[in-house]
């Protein structure tokens, strides 16, 4: 094994992070539909999946590595946030937090000198920069529309979601 048993059962644990916050995406997502907001539920499903594959690079490093994978229950997502506002404003706390748990990641590999694996969380390091500012953007999409024009965040996101899948 290439990675301390240490680090490989802190890459597990980022691992069922990943896993949960894809979870608690999905949860909203259902939600935002329930509340008539398709688009806006789909962009969830979207950020779901991501989070899974962000879990899935991890085990995939892990295997590379010849670490062990171990899964471990996942918790049940909030649910009836009520609103789409405190879904996102929760959807950006829980960003942050991800950007915390990858930069305690980066301190444990450092001070390892793990460097392959400081290397490979690289990746999350940018990652996170993103994931914060979109998350910071679609709030302030849905601070500026008001839940009674949460339409207009549709529409935009709709246009996004377009744009992004030319890109691909
Ligand atoms: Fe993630
Ligand atoms: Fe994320």
């Amino acid at each position: 094994m290439m990675i301390s048993e240490q680090m490989n059962s802190a890459l597990n644990k980022q691992v069922a992070n990943e896993l949960n916050t894809s979870f608690a995406y999905l949860a909203m997502a259902f939600e935002l539909d329930d509340m008539g907001l398709k688009i806006f539920g789909e962009r969830f499903v979207q950020q779901s999946d991501e989070e899974r594959e962000h879990a899935m690079k991890i085990t995939g490093y892990l295997q590379d590595v010849g670490g062990k994978v171990v899964l471990s229950g996942v918790d049940t997502p909030r649910s009836e946030y009520g609103s789409a506002r405190s879904m996102v404003e929760a959807a950006l706390e829980s960003e942050k937090t991800v950007t915390r748990q990858i930069n305690d990641l980066v301190s444990l590999a450092e001070s390892e000198k793990d460097y392959a694996t400081r290397s490979f969380l690289q990746w999350y390091v940018d990652e996170q920069v993103e994931e914060v500012s979109s998350m910071s953007e679609l709030l302030q999409m849905v601070e500026m529309a008001g839940e009674s024009n949460l339409f207009l965040v549709e529409n935009r996101l709709a246009k996004m979601m377009k744009q992004e899948q030319g890109k691909e």
